[in-house]
This record gives C-alpha cells, structure tokens and sequence, in this order.
C-alpha cells in the first residue's frame, strides 16, 4: 500500500489534477521527487518505524545447530526470550549437548534431530513444533544447514554433486514447503496510518558464492538456486504479510567448520587413472593450496552474520538481502553481477 510505486502514483495522480504534466517535463521533476521518499515513508510508518517485533511468546526453527551460525544463533536468540527449536543433525553431538548445557531446566531451547535430506526427519520436527510451540506459534525459519563442496567440475562425482544440492537447496524447501503454513499464522498485528499485520519470517543462508564461483561450483549452483528461490518466495509470500530475507555472507570458514583444510591425497586418492593423466600433482597442489589460503583468510568472529539474522527475524521492515561481507568481497560480488562476460573472465580467471 505505500510502497515506491503508490509514492509516486499519488504524485502522478496530483500532478496531472494540477495540470503540471502535459509532456514529458515531468522526468525533469521526477528526480528531485525521490528526495522526498523518507519523509513520505516517515509518514506511512509513523508510529512503527525504528520499532522491532516483540519476543515474547514466538519461537524460531534453526537448522544446522550442531556447529558454526546455526548454534551461534540458537544461542542469541534464547538468550533474547524466544523459544527456539535448534535442530541438529547429530542430536548427541558435542554441539547438540552443548546447547543443552545452555538451556539449562528452561524449556524455551529445544534441541531436536533433523537431518534436512529426510521427509521423516522433517516430519517428526514438525509435530514436536506442534506440541511444544509457544502461544505466538512459529514465527521464523532459518534454513542455515549446509555443506561445502570444492574442486573443479571434472573432479566432482555425480553423487557428490546430488548430495551438496539435496542439503543446500532441497533441503531448504523441504523445511519451507512443511513449516511455511505455520509460520503464515504467526501473526503480529500493527497500527500504522492503516491497521494490519505482519506473518512470520523466512531466512534462507546463501552466500557470496552465490555469484562468484571459483572452484566451488556446487556449492555455488546450489546458493544461487536458493537466491532464487528466496526471490520468488518473497513476491508470492508478500499478501500474506510473511518477509523473506537472504543472508549473504562472505568468508567466515574461522568462525565455522564450513571449510576443513584441505589435502592433495584427498583429491588424488579419489581420481580415476584417466583424471590423474590429464591433471598433474602439480595442478592439484597449487589448487589445494589456493583454496587453503582462501580458508586461512576467513573471518574468526560471526557476530556479524549473527546480527544480520537477528535483524531479519526482529525487523519491522528486514531487508530483503543482508550481504555481511568485507568491501572486496562486495566488490566482486556486485561485480560478477553486473559486469559482462570478457570483462569478468578476465578479472576472475585470467
Ligand atoms: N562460514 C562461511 O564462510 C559461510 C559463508 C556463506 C554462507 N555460509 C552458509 O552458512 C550456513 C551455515 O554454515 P556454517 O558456516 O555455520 O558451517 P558449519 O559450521 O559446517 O555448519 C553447518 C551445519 O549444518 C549441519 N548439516 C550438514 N548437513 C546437514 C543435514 N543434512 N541436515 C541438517 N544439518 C546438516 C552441520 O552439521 P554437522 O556439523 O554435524 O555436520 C552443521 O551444524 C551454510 O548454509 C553455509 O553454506 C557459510
């Protein structure tokens, strides 16, 4: 209702009842207009602005708990008063007794199997949601889990490659396609200029490898896939007052157990004779130690992605993408995107 395009449908609208467009003059205007955007949404959300949705009552399903953003968050967000349903992947790992450990006698930190590839799995998760949800119902989804997958294209089996898409993007629209009904009940009601209501949220962890792939084309493929699969949920999902964000990160493998180092005999030993003849020990080495390098200069600290999901979950207006990354990794990032094909060869894989 007051989004950009009523902005300026409303001053086309009074524009042409006062007679100033009978020509084209109006493009020289149209831009001093936009000036007045904040004011105008000053307007359509006075009274709610800067303000964030209230805890109390509302629980979050986390994905990939055991370890890295996954149990960093479930942790933030018990200690904020949501309930949270951290579900892992080994529900008696050392990450999963470690969020028990937090929680304490608090029956506010549920922690669950599920393992994302499995319909059963999913559906145990989904009734014991039912029976132990807060009176605000399930407010958020985060699909966090996931796995990395490096090498070239050749070096990369087909069930490899199957099971990085089945975790990283099927797995995220198992989850989606069974919690989204209730995350469309949970429901906030607001007073702005008119009354409504804000449904729950959906976060879907994708990546700046999202755009830039650079021997990690699975993982990629997979992130990208979910970008648009986040972008088409957002637009479907908006009548239903359900936000859709996607969280970008850039490197963080310190902070995380994303990126193991990796070692020349891991890739060798799994190469067929004909693999070994067309790539050298020596193509291999140097590819082990760029992508090793690459790990080495992650982020030791995730606080920040933290707060991006935190954000997107608390949010009266979360954006629709959270890119957490440093000005190089934006740069390229905006740069794979944007610029054309030789131009891109050229600064990334020349
Ligand atoms: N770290 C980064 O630099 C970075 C950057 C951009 C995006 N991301 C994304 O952020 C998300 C979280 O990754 P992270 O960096 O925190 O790495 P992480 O420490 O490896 O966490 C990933 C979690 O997903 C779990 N998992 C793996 N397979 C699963 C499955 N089939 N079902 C359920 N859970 C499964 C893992 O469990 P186990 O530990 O038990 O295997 C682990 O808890 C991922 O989607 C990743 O792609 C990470």
């Amino acid at each position: 209702m007051f989004g950009i395009p009523s902005f300026f449908l409303f001053f086309f609208a009074l524009s042409m009842a006062l007679g100033l467009i009978n020509d084209w003059s109006y493009l020289l205007w149209v831009a001093p207009l936009l000036g007045l955007l904040p004011v105008w949404r000053k307007i359509a959300f006075f009274g709610a602005s800067d303000k964030r949705i209230a805890v109390a009552g509302k629980a979050v399903l986390i994905t990939g708990c055991d370890t890295g953003f996954g149990h960093s968050l479930a942790l933030r967000l018990f200690s904020l008063g949501f309930t949270v349903f951290a579900t892992c992947l080994f529900p008696d790992g050392e990450g999963a007794q470690r969020l028990r450990q937090e929680a304490g006698s608090s029956c506010r930190l549920h922690v669950l199997k599920l393992d994302v590839t499995q319909d059963q799995d999913v559906a145990e998760a989904k009734e014991f949601v039912l029976k132990n949800m807060p009176e605000n119902g399930l407010w958020g989804l985060v699909n966090n889990a996931g796995i990395m997958l490096v090498g070239p294209i050749e070096w990369i089996s087909f069930d490899e490659c199957k099971n990085v898409i089945d975790v990283n993007l099927l797995g995220s629209i198992r989850t989606t396609l069974t919690f989204l009904p209730l995350i469309k009940k949970s429901q906030e009601q607001y007073l702005q200029v008119l009354e409504g209501y804000w449904s729950g949220r959906l976060i879907f962890m994708s990546s700046t490898f999202a755009f830039i792939e650079r021997g990690n084309i699975f993982y990629s493929l997979s992130k990208n896939a979910l970008e648009k699969y986040g972008d088409m949920l957002r637009h479907e999902l908006k009548k239903f007052g359900v936000k859709v964000s996607l969280i970008e990160p850039g490197n963080y493998a310190l902070a995380t157990n994303i990126m193991p180092l990796h070692t020349i005999e891991q890739f060798w030993n799994k190469f067929d004779e004909e693999t070994k003849a067309s790539y050298s020990k020596t193509y291999l080495q140097s590819f082990v130690s760029y992508m090793n390098n690459q790990r080495n200069n992650g982020m030791h600290d995730s606080k920040e992605v933290i707060d991006a999901i935190t954000d997107a979950l608390l949010s009266q207006r979360p954006k629709a993408r959270y890119l957490v990354a440093t000005f190089r990794e934006k740069f390229l990032t905006y740069a794979s995107y944007y610029l054309p094909g030789f131009l891109k060869d050229l600064l990334f894989f020349a």
